[in-house]
């Protein structure tokens, strides 16, 4: 059942995937809360080790696919690049109009395998450099930060990875993975249904907001212009991005999980910067909207997730692909659930007055 995929409780501050408490699925790998997502079970250590070695073998990228990423233009957002270039690569998968269950199954595991290599690819091209070829013994996380960085990843740097992929992995209908389900409803076929959750998750008021709490963080430049910026924001009612959600009106345990993490970076590398930065605008929007104004006003997953690529060094243009690298498991979760239900979503026009 979709409600199966994904619980949230939003006022207590609830996650989890199949059951099981995002705080305990973040200590696992990406392959395996993939894997839980997809198949609706923790895999065991076997299952985990076959599906860990499928998906490692599918991450390379053809010569046809470098020409177009060659191609792209240098100053594009990689969402960009994505959604153009998985539309490009459904033509070479043998299984496209194969939907029976081994058949999507097979897409599901080239997809998930090759988005991390496209953003990677193109980021290297468009900074003048050559990809580097994925390495089938890192994980997803350490893989993706390797094909990058052109060098083995720092152990933390390679964890917080993987967790930002797992924390990105699923949150129930929201707007991408329903747009994309209402793409498998047509029984479309899968690559169609990952474009159209591409498409939605770019959006600043989505996926987007993590660049745009990079570019935000830059504006704020330190701790002690904090104060004022979130005031004038405020003054002018004006958005604060990381902040707010629809479903949570508490503190969103990614959010909580984010933070920590980006603390724990901080610490590792001496330098409190952004973190401090982040947390003073943290302070003021919590004190100003939720405590003054009794508005339920949190940072949400797209806030400390940007301080964490401030530290990674990763770049605005990069934050909303690697929440999609993420978030294509859940997508593809629902999507499977929505091909088994064989029926087309068509809401009516006044459901939308409620949205
Ligand atoms: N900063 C300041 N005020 C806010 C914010 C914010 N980030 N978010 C909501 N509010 C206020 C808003 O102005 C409104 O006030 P009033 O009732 O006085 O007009 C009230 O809270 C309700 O806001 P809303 O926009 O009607 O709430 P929503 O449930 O429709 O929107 C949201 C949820 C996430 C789109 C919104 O909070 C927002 O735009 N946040 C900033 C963008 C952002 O961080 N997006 C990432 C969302 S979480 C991850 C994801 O989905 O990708």
């Amino acid at each position: 059942m979709s409600k199966n995929i994904c619980f949230i409780d939003g006022l207590e501050g609830v996650l989890k995937y199949r059951e099981v408490d995002i705080n305990e699925l973040v200590e696992l790998p990406y392959d395996a809360v993939s894997y839980l997502l997809i198949r609706g079970e923790l895999p065991g250590e076997q299952e985990l080790a076959e599906y860990s070695a499928r998906l490692h073998a599918e991450r390379e990228i053809n010569r046809e696919v470098m020409d177009i990423i060659r191609m792209c233009n240098f100053n594009i957002d990689a969402m960009e690049v994505l959604r153009t270039v998985i539309s490009f690569i459904s033509q070479f998968d043998p299984n496209l109009n194969d939907s029976s269950p081994e058949g999507n199954m097979r897409k599901a595991i080239r997809l998930i395998a090759i988005v991390p290599t496209i953003v990677a690819a193109y980021y290297r091209v468009s900074n003048g450099k050559e990809p580097v070829p994925p390495d089938p013994s890192l994980s997803h996380g350490a893989n993706f930060l390797y094909m990058i960085k052109g060098s083995k990843p720092d152990p933390l740097e390679a964890e917080v990875m993987e967790k930002d992929f797992i924390l990105s992995a699923e949150h129930e209908l929201n707007a991408s993975t329903f747009s994309s389900r209402v793409t498998a409803s047509t029984l479309s076929d899968l690559y169609s249904a990952v474009v159209s959750g591409l498409c939605t998750l770019k959006g600043p008021l989505h996926g987007g907001a993590r660049a745009e709490v990079m570019n935000m963080l830059e504006d704020v430049a330190s701790p002690e212009n904090a104060e004022k910026f979130v005031l004038e924001k405020i003054e002018k009612r004006e958005k604060i991005m990381g902040f707010g959600h629809r479903v949570y009106k508490t503190y969103d345990p990614r959010g909580t999980i984010f933070k920590q993490l980006s603390r724990k970076l901080a610490e590792s590398k001496g330098d409190m910067h952004w973190y401090a930065t982040a947390e003073a605008i943290e302070n003021t929007v919590v004190r100003e909207l939720v405590e003054k104004r009794g508005k339920p006003i949190y940072p949400n997953v797209d806030f400390y997730s940007g301080v964490i690529y401030k530290y990674m060094e990763i770049p605005p243009q990069l934050a909303t692909s690697i929440f999609a690298i993420g978030r294509i498991s859940g997508w593809i979760a629902h999507c499977f659930d929505q091909y088994e239900k064989k029926k087309i979503i068509r809401p009516r026009a006044f459901m939308l007055d409620e949205c």
